[in-house]
């Protein structure tokens, strides 16, 4: 539980968005705003770190100006920033600018973990999960599975071995030149094709406990594409690629995670993470689960401020004198510890 009556400002800069919000626990989220730089990195097919840390820098200030002015009231008493893992630069523009506001206004920082703010982010919402509960994780950058025991206590059931679930929805995009990020254009496209046109594997599903691979998934992607562009079949089916592509991926992620609730007899599912915004993959968890699947509202589930205001609300007993700026590339999830008042 969030106790006291500490206003937060989240600063999220870790990758392509610029996000900002102000949360108070008992009364909730008072202000959001976001900054997304997609079009800046569309053209280079991918996120390009110096340009992300230019716009960062160009865009934060205004945007805590903005939200400070929405939220209206006194002056936030800590302010929450997104220290890893991401883009090193990118997490310096939040990091620094977070350290300069708590030095002039004196006031404490907390340094957040910005997958932990993912798993939290679904506290956002008016029906909020119960520790435990079980994680599944899916970003650009991550597939995870993990068991939730409480803030802090984090076990790693599963992860991929190789790309991650929003980086094989952006590739197989592409493949079908749907631009980039293209996830959620893909799942638009699915929804005019034939799931069942074309017979993808679904890797690992059967074997590897709760590991996922999807380079191999890719791979088969790729080899059909280039078949149907052989025979001059291929804009007559791009559709049925993007539909058979997720109903592999969907049926993956949802074997795995429904597995692993069962093994761990765990009742509640936190889906979080861009890809937690794929329709199908809700609507696919939500038939085959006996409990509850609880989700972040779609644009809770992509990069925002938000999720990191309310980290920073559940973590406020780790705050520190601002100073240090932090910023981890690499910070691996399970490594956390529960928050200072919760350790005996
Ligand atoms: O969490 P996020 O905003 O950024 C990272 O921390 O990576 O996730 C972005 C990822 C991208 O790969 C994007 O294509 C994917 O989430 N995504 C989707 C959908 N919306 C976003 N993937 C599948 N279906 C969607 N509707
Ligand atoms: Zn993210």
């Amino acid at each position: 539980m969030i106790r006291g009556r500490m206003r937060i400002l989240g600063i999220e800069t870790s990758c392509d968005e610029t996000g900002v919000a102000v949360f108070e626990p008992g009364r909730g989220l008072l202000a959001e705003a976001l900054h997304s730089q997609v079009d800046l990195h569309a053209r280079y097919g991918g996120v390009v770190p110096e340009i992300a840390s230019r716009d960062h820098i160009r865009r934060l200030l205004p945007l805590v100006d903005e939200v400070l002015r929405q939220a209206g009231g006194p002056r936030p008493d800590a302010i929450a920033y997104t220290a890893g893992p991401g883009l090193v630069g990118a997490l310096m523009v939040g990091s620094g600018l977070a350290n300069g506001l708590a030095l002039a206004w004196d006031r404490p920082v907390v340094p957040v973990h910005h997958m932990e703010a993912h798993l939290l982010a679904p506290m956002l919402e008016p029906e909020a999960p119960d520790f435990p509960f079980l994680a599944l994780l899916v970003s650009g950058g991550h597939t995870m599975l993990v068991a939730a025991e409480g803030i802090g206590r984090y076990r790693l059931l599963g992860t991929t071995l190789d790309d991650a679930v929003g980086e094989a929805f952006d590739k197989t995009a592409k493949l079908l030149g749907l631009g980039y990020p293209g996830g959620a254009a893909l799942a638009r496209l699915a929804l005019e094709g034939d799931e069942r046109a074309f017979d993808l594997p679904r890797p690992m599903l059967h074997h590897g406990g709760f590991d996922f691979s999807f380079s191999g998934l890719k791979t088969a992607v790729m080899l059909q594409v280039r078949a149907l562009e052989h025979d001059g079949g291929l804009a007559g089916h791009r559709a049925d690629i993007a539909a058979s592509f997720q109903r592999a991926v969907v049926d993956t992620l949802v074997g795995k995670t429904l597995n692993a609730a069962r093994s761990e007899r765990i009742s509640s599912i936190v889906v979080a993470g861009g890809v937690g915004a794929n329709v199908m993959l809700r609507a696919e968890l939500a038939r085959g689960f006996e409990g509850k699947v609880f989700y972040p509202r779609p644009e809770f589930c992509t990069d925002n401020g938000a999720m990191i205001a309310v980290a920073g609300a559940f973590r406020i007993s780790d705050a520190v004198p601002p100073g240090e700026i932090e910023a981890r590339a690499r910070w691996p999830l399970y490594s956390l510890k529960p928050p200072k008042r919760n350790r005996k």
